[in-house]
């Protein structure tokens, strides 16, 4: 498929009848080693986490930001069907996850990815995963790479004083920080 062929784009957030596409996609690639599997119930208990990108309405990608933390998300199982890559749709999909999570008021944004490049095209830094919460290793328990964990971890900051200065003044809960009175 080329670029020129695509009639219209369509982005929204995922609805249920998305549930079979998602999984079969996200899974189909991380068969291929490109990504991490994710059991059906994580996505359905998840989806409202998940955006979709259509092609002249079919089912093209898929995305999912998932809140952290009062200062983080992370964006998780951003894929696209392997006859749609490289036309820009998985860079539209970051980029709309990333609007949401500023209009959240989050401070970073954050992935633990096998693609590095994507990201850093887009912002992105590699950190160490010391550097991130411990909380956005809770669902690496469940993982089959728990011990041999190969992904790189990547985050942008965006631009929310406010929530800064919240979260420096004491007025923002973070993991073993006191709020003050
Ligand atoms: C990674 C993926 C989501 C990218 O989506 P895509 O639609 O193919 O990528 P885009 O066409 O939007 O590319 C956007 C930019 O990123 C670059 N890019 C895409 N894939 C890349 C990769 N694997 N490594 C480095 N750069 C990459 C493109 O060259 C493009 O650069 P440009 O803006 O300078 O032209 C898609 O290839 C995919 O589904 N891969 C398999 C699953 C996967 O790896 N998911 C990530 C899990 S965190």
């Amino acid at each position: 498929m080329s670029v020129e062929a695509i009639r219209k784009i369509e982005m929204r957030a995922a609805a249920i009848g998305d549930i079979t596409p998602i999984m079969e996609l996200v899974n189909e690639l991380a068969a291929q080693g490109a990504m991490l599997p994710r059991s059906p119930a994580s996505i359905v208990e998840k989806l409202r986490d998940f955006i979709v990108v259509l092609v002249d309405g079919e089912f093209a990608g898929c995305g999912a930001l998932a809140i952290i933390w009062t200062d983080i998300a992370e964006i998780r199982s951003i894929a696209v069907e392997p006859r749609f890559q490289g036309l820009g749709l998985g860079k539209k999909i970051a980029e709309a996850l990333i609007d949401q999570a500023e209009e959240l008021g989050l401070r970073r944004v954050m992935a633990l990815t096998y693609v590095t490049g994507f990201f850093e095209k887009l912002g992105f830094e590699v950190v160490d995963h010391g550097s991130l919460p411990h909380k956005v290793f809770n669902d690496c328990l469940n993982c089959p790479k728990f011990h041999k964990c190969d992904e790189v971890a990547v985050v942008k900051v965006l631009k929310v004083p406010e929530i800064e200065e919240d979260i420096e003044a004491g007025l923002m809960p973070q993991p073993g920080r006191p709020l003050k009175a």
